[in-house]
């Protein structure tokens, strides 16, 4: 088969269909092994360069020419539009985290409807810069939270209190848990927009803690909120991508929520969901990152089983089950890359 371009072999894998080789990229690709991302982060802190279009474009392009991915995702965060409704953000050695929290409906009600063009801007000129440089080639795969888990940080009242708060929300104040999740998804549903729009050939919906909540109230406090998130991607007539965490319980709903493709986290067998699933959606994940601690060895037979396991048919993007983590080793990424493209040529037999 004729050598692809990255973009039509992800394009083609969003589809359902067999490229010529497994595309892949990494979740969290542009992070903290790179020494060279410490550096700028060390320089002008996390929220410095995700807010300047011009570096945030060049370190999200710098993977990408490091490893030869096959996607690039916007350097960015998911708790930016949180902080353009009004919260105040602070970035914490341990992480993010919100200084005056959403307690009830009266700060619900508080929060601000921001312009994405004026309050976030960095966020489309950043996608207009990668689109101009190579946007004919590489997909760029734009991206927003999903509400429940921008509300899960929105709702912590001490720091990195997980989940509790706003679960205990669902069931004692149902239409205060609904009002948030409605204000931030209309913020979503625009700013996914404003990236298409510059030029995103995707639309990736990181909803990771979704997977914390019982069926039932998936169906009643999520899905219908990424439902339409997803939709208005397809209405643009690009692909979509819903990612979360802990999805065996649900994924019966998952699979009719709209998405092109759905990405796996690395706690469940890909193998059981591509049974489960069959052709109805494309997969995308879902090697345990942590897998990049063991040997270049181990990192093979890992990566080899996940093909098998998911690519044969075609439909599948390699990645990792959730984003890379700290002290992973540089060698040991170019190791998974250099796996994917030894097991990931179609068609895929061993
Ligand atoms: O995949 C990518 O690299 C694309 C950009 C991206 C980041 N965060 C960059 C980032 C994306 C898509 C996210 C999503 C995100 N952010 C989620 C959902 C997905 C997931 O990973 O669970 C969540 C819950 C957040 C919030 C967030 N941002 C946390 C909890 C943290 C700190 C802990 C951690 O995982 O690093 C961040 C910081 C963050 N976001 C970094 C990066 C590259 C690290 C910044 C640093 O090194 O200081």
């Amino acid at each position: 088969m004729k050598e692809m371009t990255s973009l039509e072999r992800f394009l083609t894998a969003c589809e359902g269909g067999t490229p010529d080789r497994v595309p892949f990229w990494i979740m969290r690709q542009v992070g903290r092994y790179d020494p060279d991302f410490e550096g700028m982060v060390r320089k002008y802190g996390f929220d410095g360069i995700c807010k300047d279009a011009k570096k945030a474009a060049q370190l999200s392009l710098m993977p990408i020419r490091k490893f030869g991915f096959d996607a690039i995702i916007l350097l960015s965060d998911i708790l930016f539009p949180a902080e353009a409704m009004g919260l105040k953000l602070e970035w914490t050695k341990e992480g993010p985290v919100f200084r005056n929290p959403v307690k009830g409906m009266g700060d619900v009600e508080k929060l601000r409807s921001p312009d994405v063009g004026k309050d976030l801007p960095y966020v489309q000129e950043t996608v207009n810069i990668l689109y101009n440089k190579v946007g004919g080639k590489i997909p760029i795969i734009g991206f927003c939270g999903g509400a429940f888990t921008i509300a899960t940080y929105m709702t912590m009242h001490t720091e990195f209190s997980g989940v509790g708060n706003l679960r205990r929300m669902l069931y004692a104040n149902p239409r205060t848990a609904h009002s948030l999740f409605r204000k931030i998804n209309d913020v979503l549903i625009e700013l996914i927009k404003a990236q298409i729009d510059a030029g995103a050939h995707a639309g990736m919906v990181f909803d990771s803690l979704a997977g914390y909540l019982t069926p039932r109230l998936y169906k009643e406090f999520v899905l219908p909120y990424q439902e339409r998130i997803l939709r208005e991607v397809k209405k643009h007539d690009v692909p979509s991508i819903l990612y979360l965490t802990g999805c065996c319980g649900i994924l019966n709903k998952m699979v009719n929520v709209g998405a092109d493709v759905l990405g796996i986290d690395s706690k469940t067998d890909i193998g059981d969901v591509k049974k489960r699933v069959g052709k109805s959606v494309a997969l995308q994940g879902n090697l345990d990152p942590y897998t990049l601690f063991g040997s270049r060895k181990s990192i093979e037979v890992a990566v080899r089983e996940c093909i098998r396991k998911a690519a044969p048919d075609g439909g599948y993007i390699f990645n990792t089950g959730e984003g890379l983590v700290k002290d992973v080793k540089f060698e040991s990424v170019a190791e998974t890359v250099a796996a994917v493209k030894k097991y990931g040529k179609y068609p895929v037999t061993h």
